[in-house]
């Protein structure tokens, strides 16, 4: 009966997690999914994540069902931390916000919501994105389209190609936008390049769908969310998904939202009833544990202190392996430029090495990176950076080699 159903060739990022927890080389450094590691090598529990779920522990509530949009002390907590306190939009009650299964979750609700109730309009997404939009988007049944974005020369956005095809996309179309730390190339728009974009997505009635995932990891809490807030701030109707995994270090509680932003409080309130019933018919409603957590970290002043200090760390320790891998990237190939390291920003960043390069890396020296090129700086700690940067120097030095002997 199931003889028709083929084999999967697995994820660019998960099944190379899955490899790499099956490798036993000493000293294997992972650099393929977004994960955080400490100084130690360990994927950190945060301090003000342990407090709160010791507090909860102290105080056991039921184990109920949440209702579909998930825990309103947690929706309320990410209006606050996505649009900043005392938003005209949310004081407005404009704003639609439900608790999703991490950010995935919240890009498959958004996607069923927009195949829906904007079935001519296709999304579109940068070139290159995370592996998983396009997937993810068109399983939905959606049709995806492509901006350019990264520009290989400049190891930095192409902004003129990217404003020319969104001045082409006819009205409604959805433009899935990062607004900070771009994932997959470190690469993001500056704040007037941000200008231009939202002048653009306003003035052709576009639809922007920001896609946060890092918040807290380029610049800052306010800062890494100021392009949600410049848009919202022209009255535009916007999607808003974030996730929590990576700036509360808690991955696998799968807690992330999904906001859109409505011309007023009535349409707001039809849309959560929407979202809500798309949640029914997927899982019904979103798990408690670690929507528990972070919200007793967000309302409690002393918790939400620790946390943005342990952001900061984290931030501050991302930007030190940045440095590190550059400096030794340099030292060992003198005529090398490596100061897009630098100014790249967030967990990832574009190496430009080719697919095969990344075999080898595994291959040889246990150094695990997506097939794209990309690799997760957060990865890095000071015992494996040094390593990593003089294997990705000899990758690189082969490579000039070879052009050297076949002139090309
Ligand atoms: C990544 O891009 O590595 C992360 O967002 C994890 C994932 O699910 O792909």
């Amino acid at each position: 009966m199931l003889d028709h159903v083929g084999s999967y060739a697995g994820d660019p990022i998960l099944s190379l997690m899955e490899k790499f927890a099956a490798d036993e080389t000493v000293g294997k450094a992972n650099l393929g999914i977004g994960l955080y590691y400490d100084d130690n090598g360990r994927i950190p529990i945060l301090c003000s994540v342990g407090e709160a779920a010791q507090a909860l522990r102290n105080n056991p509530q039921p184990h109920t069902y949440l209702p579909m949009e998930g825990l309103s002390r947690l929706r309320e907590c990410i209006q606050d931390l996505v649009f900043g306190k005392d938003t005209d939009a949310v004081r407005e009650g404009r704003v639609a916000t439900i608790q999703t299964i991490g950010g995935s979750g919240a890009l498959h609700v958004a996607a069923r919501f927009i195949r829906a109730y904007f079935p001519d309009s296709a999304v579109w997404i940068s070139d290159p994105t995370w592996d998983n939009h396009r997937p993810l988007l068109e399983s939905a049944g959606l049709n995806v389209g492509v901006y350019p974005y990264y520009d290989a020369k400049t190891q930095g956005v192409d902004i003129e190609g990217m404003i020319a095809t969104l001045n082409g996309l006819p009205e409604k179309s959805i433009v899935l936008l990062q607004p900070s730390c771009h994932n997959p190339t470190g690469c993001d728009l500056t704040p007037d390049q941000w200008d231009r974009v939202v002048d653009i997505m306003e003035q052709r009635r576009l639809i922007p769908f920001m896609d946060m995932a890092y918040q807290g990891f380029g610049d800052g809490l306010n800062e890494d969310a100021s392009p949600i807030r410049k848009l919202i701030a022209r009255s535009m109707t916007v999607f808003v998904s974030n996730s929590f995994s990576k700036n509360f270090s808690l991955y696998g509680e799968r807690v992330g939202g999904l906001s859109v932003v409505c011309a007023n409080a009535d349409v707001a309130g039809r849309v959560l009833g929407q979202l809500k019933s798309i949640v029914r018919t997927i899982y019904s409603s979103p798990p408690l544990h670690g929507a528990r957590i972070i919200a007793t970290v967000l309302e409690d002043p002393t918790m939400h202190q620790m946390w943005e200090a342990e952001i900061e760390q984290m931030r501050v320790r991302i930007k030190s392996m940045r440095k590190i891998l550059r400096e030794v990237m340099e030292a060992n190939i003198p005529s090398m430029d490596a100061s897009y390291l630098t100014t790249q920003r967030g967990m990832f960043s574009y190496t430009g090495l080719t697919p095969e390069e990344t075999f080898w890396l595994k291959d040889e020296k246990a150094i695990y990176m997506v097939q794209s090129g990309r690799i997760c700086v957060a990865g890095l700690s000071e015992q494996n950076a040094p390593r990593v940067a003089e294997a990705l120097a000899e990758v690189m030095a082969r490579r000039q080699q070879v052009a050297a002997l076949t002139g090309c």
